[in-house]
């Protein structure tokens, strides 16, 4: 078996950590012991790119009790769990994927899992479908699967430049996925990720969150939790008056640079912080991003503006500026939460990662209905997914009387 992973011998850590969250994904635990029985996915072979984290495992695993063949590669050079990745090649699941790799490798690897002859592609960040469609236009796909939001946005861009060529389920817009995953697994994970680096305390401080979607939300909200003044940064005014009847305070840029401690970018977006707002922070600023790619933060223009740059910690770098002020950078600006943490937690990657394998069911049991388009899974897919982790989580669901039934399918009594 073809691979290309750090050290093998990591394997036992890692079979250790996969079973450890696999102990908290029950929902796709249910798919997988469906999937060991019916085989949906016999004869597919998948082609990933993903964080290669111990809940992406648990995910393979599921899809290969399916019938599955899967082949492997991170979808970012810094979130992969070089353990993770040793036990999965242990199981026999060939991986390609070394946490700090450089570009080069990163895009060596994707073409990797593309030689190993996908039919479905699992992408986060649209990286291998950007690939397929660029250089590898002969590989026959039947469908892909799209896990997060900057993956969606550059698929809807393809799909109206009109070169998509084969149909793509936008998992990120199932809503068991994007509001609980974006909301409460980023907010975790992403304050997580700068503990992690920089040990500092929240209570007190501003923390200034760039983009109040789905993933600032969660960020802003647990940051308050811990007792932080958020301010929040946004273009959108619909999203700004949510934040500011949320209890926070919304600055342009130039302002929040003034008063924040610690900023955090969420908006999918190109320099949301750049020169003109490292020139007005503070001495001691923290900088993280939490979106997709590491194009949030300037680090061209700060590395310019530096005198000097160095390692302070693991996961944190100092760039000293003329006048003596020292700004730290998280996970030289790349995804915080996998970064400099492990990513969002298994409970909350139950639900994205269900939406994972019932899509990939759905594109197979859809043969050749699907259009070459983006495509949203079923409602009905999406409730079943809550089901079953309102089930899991002890909670009971209410069922309406038929009384209520006709009442609610009536116009004619007011009051
Ligand atoms: P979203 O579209 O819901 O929210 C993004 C928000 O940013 C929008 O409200 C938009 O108006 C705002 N915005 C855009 N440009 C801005 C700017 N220059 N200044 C201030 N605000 C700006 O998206 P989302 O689901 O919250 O995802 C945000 C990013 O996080 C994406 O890149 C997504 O792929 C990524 N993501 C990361 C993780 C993770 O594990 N770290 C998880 C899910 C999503
Ligand atoms: N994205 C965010 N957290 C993740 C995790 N733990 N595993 C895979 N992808 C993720």
């Amino acid at each position: 078996m073809d691979y290309d992973i750090a050290d093998l011998g990591l394997a036992e850590t890692g079979h250790r950590r996969i079973e450890w969250a696999g102990r908290r994904m029950n929902v796709l635990a249910a798919i997988r012991d469906r999937f060991e029985k019916e085989r949906p996915l016999e004869g597919i072979t998948v082609g990933a790119c993903m964080h290669v984290t111990s809940e992406t495992a648990n995910l393979m695993l599921a899809l290969r009790a399916g019938g599955a063949e899967v082949a492997l590669c991170a979808s970012n050079p810094l979130s992969t769990q070089d353990d993770v990745a040793a036990a999965l090649v242990d199981g026999g699941i060939p991986v390609f994927a070394v946490r700090g790799e450089s570009a080069e490798t990163f895009y060596e690897h994707i073409h990797s899992v593309i030689d190993a002859g996908p039919d479905i592609v699992f992408d986060d960040g649209a990286d291998m479908t950007t690939v397929l469609h660029k250089e590898r236009g002969d590989a026959p796909i039947i469908g892909g699967l799209e896990e997060t939001t900057t993956g969606v946005i550059r698929l809807r861009a393809m799909a109206a430049d009109g070169v998509l060529r084969y149909p793509v389920v936008a998992v990120n817009d199932s809503a068991t996925k994007h509001l609980f995953d974006n909301r409460h697994g980023t907010g975790q994970s992403s304050l997580d990720g700068i503990l992690r680096a920089a040990n500092i305390l929240f209570a007190g401080r501003t923390v200034v969150v760039a983009g109040y979607g789905d993933c600032g939300w969660g960020i802003a909200e647990r940051a308050k939790g811990l007792g932080a003044n958020v301010v929040v940064m946004e273009v959108d005014p619909i999203r700004a008056v949510s934040a500011a009847m949320n209890g926070h305070r919304v600055r342009d840029g130039r302002a929040a640079a003034r008063e924040g401690d610690v900023f955090i970018t969420a908006t999918g977006n190109i320099h949301v912080f750049r020169e003109e707002h490292f020139a007005e922070m503070k001495d001691g600023s923290i900088l993280a991003n939490a979106g997709h790619f590491d194009v949030e933060l300037d680090l061209g223009a700060l590395d310019r503006m530096a005198v000097s740059r160095r390692r302070l910690r693991e996961s944190l770098e100092e760039y000293t500026l003329p006048d003596g002020r020292r700004l730290l950078v998280v996970a030289e600006g790349r995804l915080v939460n996998l970064g400099a943490a492990e990513g969002h937690p298994a409970d909350v990657m139950d639900m994205s990662f269900a939406n994972q394998a019932l899509a990939a069911e759905w594109i197979v049991d859809s043969g050749d209905d699907l259009e070459p388009a983006v495509h949203v899974l079923p409602a009905d897919l999406d409730r079943e997914v809550a089901r079953l982790k309102l089930e899991a989580m002890g909670g009971g669901l209410e069922v309406l009387t038929d009384e209520q039934e006709r009442y609610l399918a009536s116009w004619q009594d007011g009051t």
